[in-house]
């Protein structure tokens, strides 16, 4: 596998990865609300912890989708009756999902090409591991924000697409959010291209705050190392002693919400930028939407973003959905 950082070359451009990073922290710890955006939980260490995440008995989501995508790794290639196909996944984390899906192209004699991109070099990292290229199988990995990485797939693609969006990564956006982000994939692909994404559909509410608060305390440990990044990258002073992890469904909303909040009334200091910002006994920090979705829900975003669905499937206990979209 080859792999085309585009972070690193906007570092040469010296607009660095660090740059949004810091600004980022920075305005987000200056909100009313403070909030830091989920993408960062993905350095190296938070990359390595989602990978045990998604192997707890407790998240189900990673399993469910598995289901599916065995359920029906025969019949995608069938039904886009092509010979070659380049497939663009957006944040394919280890690419344990990515592997079931390409090889199902690859035992129906189609040729592929893979272009996982993904913020995260260690996730790339990882996946090299678990996909290997063959005579059929060229993969070419981006390190890149999803659309950065997509408009540099643009450039190079001269076959059909299908881009895969598994994992349910979508509930990870605001509701008009998530139609605005569908819609910008949609003005990235070529006419005839196909998407291919994963949705956690609504369910008992227990069953979502058992796999958002897993018995292994894992998904604790993910959040409070986006701490443990701002230390390292921004020099700063956080005690992770002082903060718990909170993980709740807000049935308003139909999301689930993570939140780290300070146990104490305190100052922190980010010596890279030389500011201190002031917590309230227990203030939050909201670090994570993941919502969840009905099928109409679903029907709605494809409807508004000019999508035609071409199929749903769903996992046996009808608690995951993948679905079939195409320009
Ligand atoms: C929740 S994990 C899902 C991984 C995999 N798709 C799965 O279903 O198990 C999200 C993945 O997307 C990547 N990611 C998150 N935000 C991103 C962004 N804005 N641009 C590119 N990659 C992103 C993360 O690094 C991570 O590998």
């Amino acid at each position: 596998m080859r792999i085309i950082n585009l972070e690193q070359s906007k570092k040469k451009q010296k607009v660095s990865k660090l740059n949004t990073f810091t600004i980022d922290v920075e305005n987000g710890l200056n909100l009313k609300n403070k909030a830091i955006s989920s993408k960062y939980f993905y350095d190296d260490t938070g990359s390595k912890i989602f990978q045990k995440i998604t192997k707890h008995p407790d998240y189900y989501l990673t399993r469910n989708e598995i289901e599916v995508l065995n359920k029906i790794k025969f019949k995608l290639p069938t039904l886009l009756k092509l010979k070659e196909i380049d497939i663009i996944e957006l944040g394919p984390g280890d690419g344990s999902k990515s592997k079931i899906i390409i090889n199902g192209f690859l035992k129906c004699n189609y040729i592929v090409n893979y272009y996982p991109i993904d913020i995260s070099k260690k996730a790339l990292e990882l996946l090299n591991k678990t996909i290997k290229e063959s005579n059929r199988l060229k993969i070419n990995g981006i390190v890149s924000e999803y659309f950065e990485g997509l408009r540099y797939v643009k450039t190079i693609s001269q076959n059909r697409q299908l881009v895969l969006f598994l994992g349910s990564n979508i509930g990870n956006f605001e509701r008009s959010e998530s139609i605005k982000f569908m819609k910008k994939i949609y003005n990235n692909i070529s006419n005839n291209s196909y998407v291919f994404a994963g949705f956690d559909l609504k369910k008992d509410i227990r069953k979502l705050n058992k796999a958002y608060n897993d018995s292994s305390k894992l998904t604790k440990k993910f959040n409070l190392n986006l701490l443990k990044r701002i230390n390292n990258e921004l020099q700063g002073n956080f005690n992770l002693k002082t903060f718990i992890h909170y993980g709740k469904y807000n049935p308003l909303l139909g999301a689930m919400e993570s939140f780290l909040i300070s146990t104490e009334k305190q100052q922190i200091h980010l010596k890279k930028l030389n500011k201190s910002f002031k917590f309230k006994l227990f203030e939050p920090i909201h670090l994570e939407y993941s919502f969840k979705f009905s099928i109409e829900d679903i029907e709605k975003i494809a409807f508004k973003t000019g999508f035609s669905i071409i199929d749903n499937y769903m996992n046996k206990d009808k608690g995951y959905l993948n679905s079939l979209w195409k320009k």
